[in-house]
């Protein structure tokens, strides 16, 4: 019985031992000491052993159970830990991925657009939307530049026919709000224009305007003049100051450029303003004479002003952007500073 007892025990060390995973360990577990065991076979065995040999075998049997059931802990908590570690790693899933839905933001020329229309909306302005496809008519020669007109040389139109166009300039609303509507008029048109214009860092063949009229009794110079060093102000900062250039446009007269003190230096000079300390930001005039009356307006009777921002042009003197291609090429990077 002594032998058998070793005999089993040796073989079954070198079972346990040789055991690969937590599962083999248990087979072996069950096949020597569970219930229809090798060991407990044994055990039920020592009833029938002489009564002398009887006590020691069973000390000796219940030793080796008991350094086999320890062995088997032992090699189970290790195949457990391995085994656990394994499984860690191999069910771990990457919670760092950042699956949050970003939220956009409204483009700075979509800003700065919306920023303007608040500021006249405020002086009273009504918002009118104009037709990005126009006639001729509309474009150009309602606005005092018949078809022979050396002035239409200074844009380069996108013709669709003889007679259709993609408008060049959002003064066009001008006329289209004046001929529907009777003084007083106070109106701006935010949109979009064409030019064939190549790109490069201060053009672009689509950009935006926003169009600004008044038309009633008395309107002068001095009412263009304060309502736009009004607007200057508001949409830059206090200080900024407004000086008037004379220069050209067929539908206003007279007419001028409007320059402002450079937002980023002062006046001062930099290199937003190339150092000259000013800035131009639009194009305006008193409404000329024959525009009314080409709208059924009575120009003895009634006067106005017009204007005519860049919206592009204002959006980079804003955010210092020195090239307009950024505002076009829609690079988050870029569009995602304007939260
Ligand atoms: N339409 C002119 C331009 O595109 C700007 C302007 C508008 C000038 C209104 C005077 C009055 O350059």
């Amino acid at each position: 019985m002594k032998d058998k007892i070793k005999t089993m025990t040796d073989a079954a060390v070198k079972q346990i031992k040789a055991c690969m995973s937590g599962a083999e360990v248990n087979e072996h577990r069950v096949r020597l000491l569970g219930k229809s065991g090798e060991f407990t076979a044994l055990l039920r065995g020592l009833k029938d052993l002489p009564a002398d040999e009887r006590a020691a075998a069973g000390q000796l049997l219940n030793n080796e159970r008991k350094k086999l059931e320890d062995l088997l802990d032992a090699k189970e908590a290790a195949f457990k830990k391995s085994e656990l570690a394994a499984r860690l790693k191999n069910e771990y899933i990457d919670i760092s991925l950042d699956t949050r839905v970003r939220r956009g933001s409204l483009h700075p020329l979509t800003l700065v657009t919306n920023e303007i229309v608040e500021i006249f909306i405020g002086m009273g302005f009504s918002v009118y939307d104009g037709r990005e496809v126009e006639t001729d008519y509309y474009n150009f020669e309602a606005l005092n530049l018949p078809a022979d007109h050396p002035a239409r040389m200074m844009q380069d139109t996108f013709y669709i026919t003889d007679k259709t166009l993609l408008r060049t300039q959002t003064s066009t609303t001008q006329v289209r709000v004046m001929e529907q509507t009777k003084p007083p008029i106070k109106m701006i048109n935010p949109g979009r224009v064409y030019r064939a214009d190549e790109i490069d860092a201060t053009h672009s063949p689509m950009f935006h305007q926003i169009e600004g009229l008044v038309v009633d009794k008395n309107i002068t110079m001095c009412d263009l003049k304060g309502t736009l060093e009004a607007f200057a102000k508001r949409f830059f900062n206090e200080n900024t100051k407004t000086r008037l250039r004379p220069s050209f446009f067929p539908f206003t007269e007279p007419s001028v450029e409007v320059d402002a003190t450079c937002a980023q230096c002062g006046g001062g000079g930099c290199r937003v303003c190339k150092g000259t300390g000013w800035l131009e930001i639009l194009g305006a005039g008193v409404v000329n004479r024959k525009v009314l009356a080409n709208c059924g307006i009575d120009p003895d009777v009634y006067s106005g002003f017009a204007f005519g921002i860049g919206v592009d042009r204002t959006a980079a003197i804003k955010y210092a952007v020195t090239d307009l291609r950024v505002m076009f090429e829609n690079d988050i990077r870029f569009l995602r500073q304007f939260k």
